[in-house]
């Protein structure tokens, strides 16, 4: 544990001494200034008391004595006896005589295996905060939360909190691949530097897991979808089962992707058919081989039959077939399979919006207990703007879990600003009407619709080695508000917002909302400048970063074209009964709210419909002047960020103020990139003139066509 310590000192004093670099993410402590507030907490904390001795419960108390130091400037005494007003008890009845002797067994009964409660009571007439849970994970949890309540200048005698997750598994999905790259990654290199492990290992580890740990997180996926079968040899295992002796004492358990024809990749079989006893035997010696280097190993993450990757279709076997042969190997363990209903296939002639439910949902109630399906947010693929996904609600007899991209692949990368909580929030709270009015996505993944044990949810990661993690400040935001709202799917964007910048930037109210109106526009302000009006899958092919509407080579899903269908007599995939019909994958009555133009939500209307050119909206404008329209407004809300960010100088340190403005100049560059590129694109089939007030594009058509980008983080030229 000395080492924890060791850790946790140098990342704080490393911190203190360098120029502001981003490293410290959200778990800055800075010290609280306010001398109000100052009083306040030195009258309530005097010494802190942590019960019990196991790594996890040490890596509380290193926190709480670092945290707190730090934000209130003198040293918190750790002691062992309540004699003074004052003292923080953190622990388990099991461990504490104290916390045993408060009557907290009501309050600690609600909040299961890994919730906790914050409490100021009395112990032999002595005030005391208590941090109290049923594990040591849960004390980790109260003890991070009770730091947040200072970080962000919450008063600190009137707490009563109760919290417990509202799923089970809270994990990151790394789609690093072994030669440390990282698929859609826009941070660096990926963090686990395969090649010095088990040898060396990086101090960072130990930071991701304590960040991850501070919001919740309890899972880490190392290693992409589009999976290597080398990462289950044994000389990968004892790789990462170093980085799980890491993560363990922060509750954070390590789960590895599975490629499918592994067997005969480093197996040596001849096949890899999941009903052949001997693919089932390697599986389950495998799994056990696992088991024996990482006791608690998650489980498996896996995608099969899609985008080229092999899977049981190539021996003519289910989806089932493939998820349970890996659910039994892994079983005696207790690990869990994670199955990605994310497969389509250009030989299908189906709308591929359709393609995973039409897959998945005759397989409902044959996968084994511990499989869950894991579902994007939306039908195609982590678009700036889609609608719910239809399997939400359409397998009750299957846990389900959503799998949300933190990594902006759509969404400018690590250049752009774009807070993405309002767009986590926007799918968990669409009402599937699956068990009736109310029956939001949320209540589905959470299983209290169809009263599932096993919950999760996941979130494609952003995170690399460059020194800030996540490359632009902001998305740090992105990585934090995931893991808050896989504890809790019904929180608000905004309060996750004001935690986040009163950790990060600043607890000054007028600062606080300043930015944090910047952070929940800024993805509407996105969605404008590159899909707005329901628009979806118009970027440029290989990277995914500029516009490319006009792409119509190669595979015909691939392309732009086969998503916005403009032609001169409108704009729009036709997804009504008339169309691809891909309405009846939703319930009513969402199906007929999404059937008709004229109640189809705007923001969606060309995903569902195809529109002519003059169709009026509710504005009373054309689809076509309100489109151009909303491309440039959003260019100029870049602008007005450009604005209100230049008006928060003196509240942020010059490093980050600097970075965030050079990338703002970049993401107004880019905005008129899309802009202008998409409108003139479209205007060769409306044939209609620009509507006033639209800026005029600087360049011609052609120009945007032929744009290369010589800046984009994480593509290789
Ligand atoms: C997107 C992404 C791929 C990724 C895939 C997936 O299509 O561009 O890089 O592999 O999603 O989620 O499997």
């Amino acid at each position: 544990m000395q080492r924890l310590s060791i850790l946790l000192i140098s990342i704080f004093c490393f911190g203190f001494l360098q120029a502001e670099d981003g490293y410290k993410l959200w778990l800055r402590y800075d010290p609280v200034t306010d001398p109000q507030l100052l009083v306040h907490y030195n009258k309530n904390i005097r010494g802190f008391m942590i019960e019990g001795s196991s790594s996890t419960l040490l890596a509380a108390g290193e926190e709480v004595k670092t945290g707190l130091s730090l934000m209130l400037g003198i040293d918190i005494p750790q002691v062992s006896s309540v004699r003074k007003h004052g003292v923080i008890i953190a622990g388990k009845p099991g461990d504490s005589g104290v916390i045993a002797s408060l009557n907290l067994k009501d309050k600690l009964s609600k909040v299961g295996d890994e919730g906790y409660i914050i409490v100021n009571t009395r112990y032999r007439h002595r005030k005391v905060i208590v941090i109290a849970a049923n594990s040591d994970a849960g004390v980790l949890y109260g003890t991070f939360h009770f730091l947040r309540l200072i970080q962000t200048h919450q008063n600190i005698s009137e707490l009563s909190v109760e919290s417990a997750p509202k799923t089970k598994i809270r994990l990151l999905n790394h789609w690093d691949n072994l030669n440390r790259s990282v698929e859609r990654g826009y941070a660096g290199l990926s963090l686990w530097d395969w090649n010095a492990l088990p040898g060396t290992v990086d101090p960072r580890y130990a930071d991701y897991a304590r960040a991850n740990a501070s919001i919740g997180i309890n899972g880490s996926v190392l290693t992409n979808v589009n999976a290597n079968a080398l990462i289950l040899t044994r000389e990968y295992l004892e790789k990462v089962a170093v980085i799980a002796n890491i993560f363990r004492p922060y509750h954070i358990k390590v789960y590895l992707t599975a490629r499918f024809s592994a067997p005969i990749e480093i197996g040596k079989l001849k096949t890899a058919d999941p009903l052949d006893p001997d693919v089932i035997e390697w599986w389950k010696k495998k799994a056990d081989e696992i088991y024996e280097h990482i006791p608690d190993f998650g489980g498996f993450l896996i995608k099969a039959n899609s985008e080229g990757q092999p899977g049981p279709q190539n021996y003519n076997r289910s989806h089932a077939d493939g998820a349970n042969l890996l659910a039994d190997a892994v079983a005696p363990h207790g690990g869990i399979v994670m199955w990605r209903a994310f497969v389509y296939d250009n030989n299908v002639p189906d709308d591929r919006a359709k393609q995973a439910f039409n897959e998945f949902v005759p397989l409902d109630g044959k996968f084994r207990k511990n499989v869950l399906i894991q579902v994007k947010n939306g039908p195609i693929d982590f678009q700036p703007r889609e609608p719910f996904h239809p399997l939400f609600g359409a397998m009750p007899k299957t846990p389900l879990m959503p799998e949300f991209q933190i990594t902006q692949e759509y969404l400018g990368s690590s250049v752009h600003l774009v807070f993405l909580a309002p767009l986590y929030e926007e799918c968990l709270k669409s009402d599937t009407y699956a068990g009736g009015k109310g029956t939001s996505v949320a209540k589905i993944i959470d299983g209290t619709l169809d009263k599932h044990q096993l919950t999760a949810m996941s979130g494609v990661s952003n995170i690399g080695n460059v020194r800030n993690w996540t490359g632009h400040p902001f998305a740090q935001a992105n990585w934090y508000a995931f893991g808050r709202l896989a504890w809790d799917p019904y929180m608000n964007s905004s309060d996750i917002a004001d935690e986040w910048i009163g950790m990060t930037f600043s607890n000054d109210n007028g600062a606080v909302e300043r930015i944090r109106k910047m952070m929940l526009d800024s993805r509407e302000i996105a969605v404008n400048y590159m899909t707005p009006l329901g628009l979806h899958h118009i970027m440029y092919s290989g990277h995914h970063y500029g516009p490319g509407p006009w792409v119509d080579r190669g595979r015909k899903d691939w392309t732009s074209v086969y998503y916005h269908r403009a032609d001169s007599a409108g704009i729009g995939f036709d997804r009504t009964s008339k169309g691809s019909d891909a309405i009846s994958q939703y319930l009513q009555p969402v199906r007929e709210i999404y059937e008709k133009r004229e109640t189809c939500p705007e923001n969606l209307l060309l995903w569902f419909h195809h529109v002519p050119w003059d169709y009026k909206l509710k504005s009373g404008r054309t689809i076509w002047d309100e489109l151009c329209l909303r491309y440039d407004g959003g260019v100029k809300s870049v602008r007005w960020m450009q604005g209100e960010w230049g008006n928060l100088k003196e509240f942020i340190d010059k490093e980050r103020f600097e970075e965030v403005r050079a990338l703002l100049i970049k993401q107004e560059r880019d905005a008129k990139i899309w802009r202008d590129g998409c409108i003139l694109y479209f205007q060769t089939f409306s044939k209609r003139k620009i509507p006033e007030g639209v800026e005029k594009a600087e360049k011609t058509l052609d120009y945007y066509m032929n744009y290369r980008y010589t800046d984009i983080p994480g593509i290789s030229r």
